[in-house]
C-alpha cells in the first residue's frame, strides 16, 4: 500500500493547474448511458474513482474511448442493466447509474451501496423519488431492483438536500412522461453542471441553479460536447496548503464565480487572494487566525472542506468551533491531527480546536477523501517527518496531488 512521506516547513510557490471535478465528473460520466449517440468530454480528471465509474460503465456495454482528459462514451449497444456488489462497495457514486438505466431501458439492478468512514449514508431519498416516476422498486439479496414501463413525471420533495439524489432523479426525469418537479434540490455546481450537459443533450430543464428543478421528459437525449468545470474542492484544498505552510502560490483552470463561503474563510485566516478570470493568486505571511463555521449545503460552507480547514485552525492564533452537520462521523481526522500535536476535542459534532504553536510529524493514518488531504496540509505545516498511510484514498479523488505539491516547493514523495 503507497505512503506519502512528507516533510514539513516549506513554503509553496508557483502555479497549480486544477483538474476537472470529481463530483461533476462522476455523474456526467453516467448520463452517457442515457443517449445512443456520442458524448465527447474534456476536462475529466484523472483520479482512481472515475477510472470505477468508467469500468462499471463498460461492463454495461457502454462504449467508452479515453485520451487523457478527453473521454468519449457511446450507449447504443448497452447489454447489462446492472451494478455490481464488488464495484459499488468501492465507489458509493455508482448508485448514479440507477437513474439513467432505469429511464432508458426500464429495468436497472444496484447493489444497495453500504455505509461508509463518514457516514451510514443510506439511497432512500433516491429509491423514494425514482418510486415517484412510477418505478417498481424491490430490494432481494442486497440489491436494488427497479423496473417500469415508462417513467412519468412527478412532483418530488426530498426530505433533505441530497446532492446525488437530486442528479439521479433529474437524469431519470429527462426520459419521464411529462412534467417532474424536484424540489428542495441540491444547488451545488456540480448538479448544475450536470444539468447544463443534459440541457445540450436535449434535455428540457428550467430553474438550473436553485431549489427547484422543471423538467420537462423528452422521448430521447443526444450526444453533446462538454467540458467538466474544475474542481472547487481541490482547488480550496490547495489553497489552505497554502495558508497554512505561508507563501504565494497561482492557481490555473478554476474558476470564482461558484465558490461558496470557504474563500471568505480563507480571507478570514489571512489569506490575500486575487481573483483573474479562471486563476487565483493566493499569498501568506504569517500566522493563520481561527476561523470557525459550520458545514452546510451549497453555498453553505462545504463539507468536503471541513478537515482541510481544521487542520488549519489547529496551527492558529487562537481557538475555534467546527460543527459538522452533513454527515455524523466526518471527524476521524481529529485523532490524526492530535498525533501531529495539535490540540482538539470533539463533543458530539462540533470540533473545538486550540490553535497550537507548532505541529510535529509522526506516522499518522487516512481514514477518508478529504482526510487524506487535510493530513497533507498538516504535515507541510509540521517540523519534521509525517508518514501518511493508506492514501489509496487521497488517489481517489486529487489527481497527482503529491506532484502537483512538489512542483511548488513542498517536500512530499510517495513510497511504493
Ligand atoms: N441522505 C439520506 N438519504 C438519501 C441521500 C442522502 O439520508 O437518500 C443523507 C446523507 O446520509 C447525508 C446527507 O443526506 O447525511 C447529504 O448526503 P448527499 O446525498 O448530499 O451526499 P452524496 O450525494 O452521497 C455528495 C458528494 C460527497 C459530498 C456530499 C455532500 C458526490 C459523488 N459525492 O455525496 O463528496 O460530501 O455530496 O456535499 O458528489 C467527497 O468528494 O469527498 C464526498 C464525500
Amino acid at each position: 500500500m503507497d505512503k506519502l512521506q512528507v516533510v514539513g516547513g516549506k513554503r509553496l510557490e508557483g502555479e497549480i493547474v486544477i483538474s476537472g471535478a470529481k463530483n461533476a465528473a462522476l455523474p456526467i460520466l453516467c448520463a452517457g448511458l442515457l443517449t445512443s449517440g456520442d458524448l465527447e468530454l474534456s476536462n475529466v480528471p484523472r483520479l482512481h474513482d472515475v477510472k470505477t465509474i468508467l469500468k462499471l460503465l463498460a461492463q454495461t456495454g457502454l462504449k467508452v474511448t479515453q485520451d487523457d482528459e478527453k473521454v468519449t462514451l457511446n450507449g447504443s449497444a448497452i447489454t447489462t442493466l446492472e451494478a455490481p456488489y464488488e464495484l459499488v462497495k468501492t465507489m458509493r457514486a455508482s448508485i448514479l447509474v440507477l437513474g439513467p438505466l432505469l429511464a432508458r431501458f426500464g429495468e436497472a439492478k444496484v447493489s444497495l451501496p453500504g455505509g461508509c468512514a463518514i457516514g451510514s449514508r443510506p439511497v432512500d431519498q433516491h429509491i423514494k423519488g425514482l418510486q415517484a416516476l412510477g418505478a417498481d422498486i424491490t430490494i432481494e439479496g442486497g440489491y436494488i431492483h427497479a423496473r417500469c414501463k415508462k417513467l412519468k413525471g412527478a412532483r418530488i420533495r426530498t426530505d433533505m438536500i441530497t446532492v446525488t439524489g437530486t442528479e439521479n432523479l433529474l437524469m431519470a426525469a429527462t426520459l419521464a412522461d411529462g412534467e417532474t418537479i424536484l424540489e428542495n434540490a441540491a444547488r451545488e455546481p456540480e448538479v448544475t453542471d450536470l444539468a447544463n450537459l443534459l440541457v445540450a443533450m436535449g434535455a428540457r430543464i428550467e430553474g438550473i441553479g436553485t431549489d427547484r428543478l422543471v423538467i420537462q421528459g423528452v422521448a430521447e437525449l443526444h450526444g453533446a460536447r462538454h467540458a467538466v468545470i474544475s474542481d472547487r474542492i481541490e482547488a480550496a484544498t490547495f489553497l489552505c496548503a497554502v495558508a497554512a505552510t505561508g507563501g504565494d502560490i497561482l492557481l490555473r483552470n478554476t474558476r470564482t464565480d461558484y465558490f461558496d463561503v470557504a474563500l471568505d474563510k480563507l480571507r478570514e485566516i489571512g489569506l490575500v487572494m486575487t481573483m483573474g478570470p479562471e486563476s487565483i493568486r493566493a499569498q501568506m505571511g504569517g500566522r493563520p487566525k481561527p476561523v470557525s463555521f459550520r458545514t452546510t449545503e451549497y453555498p453553505g460552507f462545504p463539507t468536503d472542506m471541513q478537515a482541510q480547514f481544521m487542520a488549519v485552525d489547529t496551527i492558529a492564533s487562537g481557538s475555534s468551533r467546527i460543527t459538522e452537520t452533513i454527515f455524523e462521523n466526518r471527524f476521524m481526522h481529529v485523532q490524526e491531527m492530535n498525533r501531529l500535536g495539535a490540540s482538539i476535542q470533539t463533543e458530539g459534532n462540533t470540533a473545538h480546536v486550540k490553535g497550537v504553536d507548532r505541529l510535529v510529524g509522526a506516522p499518522v493514518m487516512a481514514t477518508d477523501l478529504r482526510a487524506s488531504a487535510s493530513l497533507v496540509i498538516a504535515a507541510m505545516a509540521a517540523q519534521g517527518t509525517t508518514i501518511i498511510d493508506r492514501i489509496y484514498h487521497l488517489d481517489r479523488g486529487y489527481d497527482r496531488m503529491e506532484v502537483k505539491l512538489s512542483a511548488v516547493g513542498a517536500d512530499i514523495v510517495r513510497i511504493k
